[in-house]
């Protein structure tokens, strides 16, 4: 997910550490995170930014480039810090213009972490001249299949999928091989951002696809498979960045970022499977120890806020003045 940086790191910070023990924190800072040392220095101002009391563990990315150094993933291994390296493809996203324009480009990199061990995770969208609908699928043939099949020690997370067709491919491909599902595209389809008029609040990268596409997301993450899991890829815009005539790509969830899960698994009456998919999975495809606090969650319907402070402006949280059917309870 993503916490920004200065005043905007402050002002959403809170809403995850007050959900979550620890989050994959992305690296497209304006400038992207790109070394171990950035990564470091960038953790210490979210911990610096954490409220007294909350406890909370930033788990640190690498913003991958053509340029980067694979000494590079050696220094992050060896910083204790880092749990992993992300590809964004150039132009597919918020902040990826450095990112990475031809995967070929970064093979003795992927090599490397394949070596030590180091997970990949992927922005799954082929760039250039390609429908906007048809971008993951197009991605998981272009670039995906053959980078797992090039580097079959490779352990990637396929982040964010959005599509019956990743659904399909993650559940065929190799060991090492996991996803992350995102709660507005369990909850949601494309006729979300055009409800009435365009909704630039529900615009996202990548976009939200057909109701199809979602119930298959929805039975693969409640499906039990380890394969599938957590990741709410929250990404706070000010309200002027997105409700302009260009506006940015992300969606708000941190403010309700297990609730809405918790309101998907329970559509289909299995909430008995979101324990694994939020809490277990993702650290054990991590190789980290699962967490042992519990979290106790209450079907009680609440309207969030029309907005949130976001440093000098403010931000539109996913269901703004709609209704969650979950709370976490405050005790
Ligand atoms: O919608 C998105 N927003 N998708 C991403 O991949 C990046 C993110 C952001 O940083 O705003």
């Amino acid at each position: 997910m993503h916490l920004r940086d200065g005043a905007e790191l402050a002002a959403v910070l809170p809403f995850t550490a007050q959900r979550f023990a620890r989050a994959i924190v992305m690296p497209n800072l304006k400038p992207p995170v790109t070394t171990t040392a950035a990564a470091l220095a960038y953790r210490d101002r979210i911990l610096a930014a954490l409220p007294a009391g909350l406890h909370f563990e930033p788990l640190m990315t690498l913003y991958l480039t053509d340029n980067t150094d694979p000494d590079e993933i050696d220094r992050a291994m060896a910083s204790g810090q880092v749990s992993g390296c992300k590809l964004y493809p150039a132009g597919a996203t918020t902040n990826s213009a450095a990112g990475v324009t031809d995967i070929r480009r970064i093979d003795a990199v992927l090599e490397r972490m394949a070596e030590r061990g180091m997970v990949l995770q992927v922005h799954g969208e082929l760039t250039g001249d390609v429908d906007i609908f048809e971008r993951e699928v197009r991605f998981i043939e272009a670039v995906l299949e053959p980078t797992v099949q090039r580097f079959p020690k490779l352990r990637i997370v396929f982040e964010h999928i959005t599509t019956a067709a990743a659904v399909s491919y993650v559940h065929s491909a190799r060991q090492g091989v996991g996803a992350t599902l995102t709660p507005q595209h369990l909850l949601h389809n494309r006729n979300a951002i055009f409800a009435g008029g365009i909704r630039p609040h529900y615009y996202c990268l990548p976009i939200l696809k057909t109701e199809a596409d979602r119930e298959a997301l929805l039975d693969a993450a409640t499906s039990g498979n380890p394969r599938f899991f957590l990741g709410t890829d929250s990404a706070p815009h000010s309200q002027t960045a997105k409700e302009t005539s260009c506006g940015c790509a992300g969606m708000f969830s941190a403010h309700a970022g297990i609730e809405l899960y918790a309101e998907a698994f329970d559509t289909v009456g299995r909430l008995n499977r979101l324990e694994g998919f939020a809490a277990h999975f993702g650290a054990d495809f991590y190789r980290l120890p699962r967490n042992q606090d519990t979290l106790t969650l209450i079907k009680d319907n609440w309207s969030p806020p029309p907005s949130y402070a976001y440093g000098s402006g403010k931000i539109i949280p996913m269901r703004a003045n709609e209704s969650i059917q979950w709370r976490v309870s405050p005790s």
